[in-house]
Formats: structure tokens, sequence, C-alpha cells
């Protein structure tokens, strides 16, 4: 027999019959379309399902459950074109795409990515988003959804204002390109990834979508190209807005600013006075709710993705801390302080108050795996862990001594 379906739902799903074939149809596409369009093996296949559940169906019923396998399988496999896919959202996006049974095209400007992006099992497309004339637009063609995550470099060193002013007219042009080059007759949605940093100060409250923005750190040099979506919607291009708020997990600035310091028994930097709220989620999350506003984005909406409450800025250094097994260290600083050390943009991140609500998000259906920082930083810090292990254990034996805290 081809595929054992029986001893894979039983293994995977256990009983209860008309939630298994749901639930497998949905996280089986691929195996799911071939049954569907290879009837024997279906039927053989579906007749050992059933009485391995100890219920035998009739052949109408066996006809109609083909007939809705193929309807979800068709519904739940899609091609997404994917910028951005080895940068630290778009790597975890694209591992949860891959493992649902999407087909994931993704770009990249770098030959050697392109290779890892193949091993996990996308098509890699080599291309650059400010050349307009690149060939990488024909995978375009094909695409049911584009997640945007590209963007200029962030990463490193003094974040100054020059910096950020660069970031902000390379985004634009970035977008633009891509923006020109996607037929909204053939594209059903585009996930545009944005940054709360553009609502910026928010004041006490929690705050949905609808909020007046007061853009702050990077959010100002986000703005322009957020501000320009509304023109692309009116043209007809399917753009769904997705915000996430302060994405932790192991890499990024969570990794740079937090937990590379604690591990060295080096100080974390904070800002001077009482800690500010801001909205944090886990990249997982961040990475899964991407995938889901593919089909429950609304064109033309905006969607926080954030955890179910806020917390003091502090707390994600104190949980990395606690599940790293050390003594943290916060060294509160002037803003002038702060920023002579890591720039403008870094230090004006740490200076507001960003309460924001995942209603909106929660209502199209969205649960979290990890609904607060308490549950997702012991994991981020886990898996940080494991990869500095992995990736050091020969050179930096330190990293495997510490992991054994
Ligand atoms: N990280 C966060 O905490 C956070 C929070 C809120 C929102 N966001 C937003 O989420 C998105 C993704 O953030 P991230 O931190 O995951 O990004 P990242 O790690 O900085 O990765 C940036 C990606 O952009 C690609 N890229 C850069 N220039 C390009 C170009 N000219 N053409 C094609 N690709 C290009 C890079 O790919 P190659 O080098 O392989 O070409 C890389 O994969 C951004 O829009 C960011 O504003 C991030």
């Amino acid at each position: 027999m081809p595929f054992d379906i029986a001893r894979n739902i039983n293994e995977e799903f256990g009983s209860g019959h008309e939630l298994t074939w749901a639930t497998f149809a949905l996280r089986r596409p691929g195996t799911i379309s071939r049954f569907a369009s290879g009837f024997l093996w279906f039927i053989e296949d579906v007749v050992l399902c059933a009485a391995s559940h100890g219920k035998i169906l009739n052949i109408q019923d066996l006809r109609r459950k083909a007939s809705e396998v193929a309807n979800l399988a068709s519904e739940a496999q899609q091609r997404i074109f994917v910028t951005g896919a080895t940068g630290f959202i778009g790597a975890h996006f694209l591992r949860a795409a891959v493992t649902v049974g999407h087909q994931v095209d993704a770009l990249t400007r770098s030959k050697d990515c392109a290779a890892s992006l193949s091993s996990l099992g996308a098509t890699a497309i080599v291309g650059d988003l400010s050349d307009a004339e690149g060939v990488w637009r024909e995978a375009l063609t094909n695409a049911d959804a584009v997640v945007h995550l590209a963007q200029p470099q962030t990463f490193g060193g003094r974040l100054t204002k020059a910096r950020a002013r660069q970031y902000c007219v390379r985004r634009l042009k970035m977008d633009r390109v891509l923006f020109h080059a996607i037929d909204p007759a053939k594209t059903r949605r585009i996930i545009y990834v944005a940054g709360t940093s553009y609502y910026g100060e928010c004041g006490s409250m929690v705050c949905d979508e609808g909020g007046v923005p007061h853009p702050m750190g990077w959010g100002l040099y986000l703005a322009p190209a957020i501000e320009s979506l509304p023109g692309y919607v009116a043209r007809g291009l399917p753009i769904v807005a997705a915000f996430p708020g302060w994405v932790y997990g192991p890499g990024s600035w969570f990794a740079q600013y937090v937990l590379e310091p604690l591990f060295a028994g080096k100080p974390v930097y904070g800002l001077r006075g009482r800690a500010k709220y801001t909205s944090p989620v886990h990249v997982d999350d961040c990475a899964r709710a991407l995938l889901h506003l593919i089909d429950h984005g609304e064109v033309g909406s905006r969607y926080f993705i954030v955890d179910d409450a806020p917390v003091p800025s502090e707390r994600l250094a104190e949980l990395a801390a606690e599940a790293l097994g050390v003594n943290g260290r916060g060294r509160k600083l002037p803003f002038v302080m702060l920023k002579l050390l890591s720039g403008q943009v870094v230090a004006e991140s740490l200076a507001y108050e960003n309460r924001l609500s995942n209603n909106r998000l929660r209502s199209t259906g969205f649960s979290f795996k990890y609904p607060s920082c308490e549950q997702g930083v012991p994991q981020a810090v886990g898996m940080w862990l494991k990869e500095a292990a992995s990736a050091q254990q020969s050179t930096n034996p330190t990293i495997s001594d510490r992991n054994d805290v």
C-alpha cells in the first residue's frame, strides 16, 4: 500500500472520526490531494481508516468524504511568495508554511542562503527587491499569496538617525518595486509586515488598530511606507497589514541586547525611570499569525500581532535571566547616555508606552502557542541555547558548559 493513512491518523490524531478527517486534511494537504486524485488508493485507505475506528462507511459516505477532503486540500495548499525568508521572522514563517504543506517561493539576494532555503523545503529565488527588472518577478506570477517581510538591514551597530533615514528611503523603494510586480488578478492576499512602533506612544490605555498613531523609534521611519499602503489597496492590491509588537525569540534584537549580554555576565541596558509597557510576541506565534492572516485577514485592515497583555519592557530580560539561570544585571541609563551607546532609534524604542490589544486578531480565530512572555521566553531561551551550543560546540566549550546550569 502506498501510504498507511489509518496508521498515520491513529498515531497523530487518535479517534474522533469527523474531526480526524478535517484535521488530517488540513495538516496533510499534499498527501490528501494525492488521495483525492487516486480514487482506488483513496478507497483502500478510507476503508482501512474507517475499519481502524471500528466503523464501516457506506459508498455515499465515502464519496462525500472524498469531495470534502479534495475541497479542503485545494483550499489549504497555496503557493506563497515570501520576501525576507532568510531573516529572523522569515525563517520561522518559512518553517510554519512548509510544515502545513504550502509551496513556498523564497526570495534572497544571496546564493549561499538559496541553498539553505532549498534544504528547508522552499524554492529559492535569487533576486534583489531594488532591481525593478529582475527575473525574480517571474516567480510572482504563480503566487496565490505574498508575504512581505524583507526590509533593509537594521541590525548591528549604533542605530543613528542617518541610518534610519536611509532605511526609510530604501524600504519605500523595495515596497514599490514589489507591489508593481504583483498582478492583483492572480494574487489573492498580500501580507505586509509593518511594526507597532508606528503606533508609538499610546498612553496608559490599551489601544486597538483604530487608535491614532504617534510613531516613535523605528516607527518614524516606517511611517511613509505604512501610509502609502491605502493607495496600493485603492489600486486593487489585496493588502492586509500586520503589526507585530516586540518579536522575541532565539535571534535578532532579543539575542543581541538581552541574551548575549546576560549570558556573558554583562548588563542589559534600560532607560532610567519607570519601565514603560510594551507589547511583545513570540516569533513562532508571529510567524503562525502571518500564515493565518493569508486566509483570515481582511483586505485593507490592520492587525496587531501581540500577546494577550502588555508587560513592562524589563520583564523580558527578567524572564530571560531566570531561564538562563543567571543573576541578570540591568543598568538604567539616562536617555542621552543610552542614545550615545546604542543610537537614537533604540533609545527611543524604550521611551514610550505601547499597550496594544490582540482582540482583532483573536476575533479571526487565531490562537497563540505562547499567549504570554512567561510562557514564551523560557522556550525562546532554550532554543537559543540549543542553537548556540550546536553552532559553537567545537569552538566554544563555554556555551555547552553554561547550558548545563
Ligand atoms: N524583528 C522584530 O522584532 C520586528 C518587530 C516588528 C516588526 N518587524 C518587521 O518584520 C519584518 C521582518 O523583520 P526581521 O527582523 O525578521 O527582518 P531581518 O531579520 O532584518 O531580515 C531582513 C530580510 O530582508 C531581506 N532583504 C533585505 N534587503 C533586501 C533586498 N534589497 N531585496 C530582497 N530582500 C532583501 C534579507 O534577505 P537576504 O539578505 O537573504 O537577501 C533578510 O531576509 C520587517 O518588516 C520588520 O520591520 C520586525
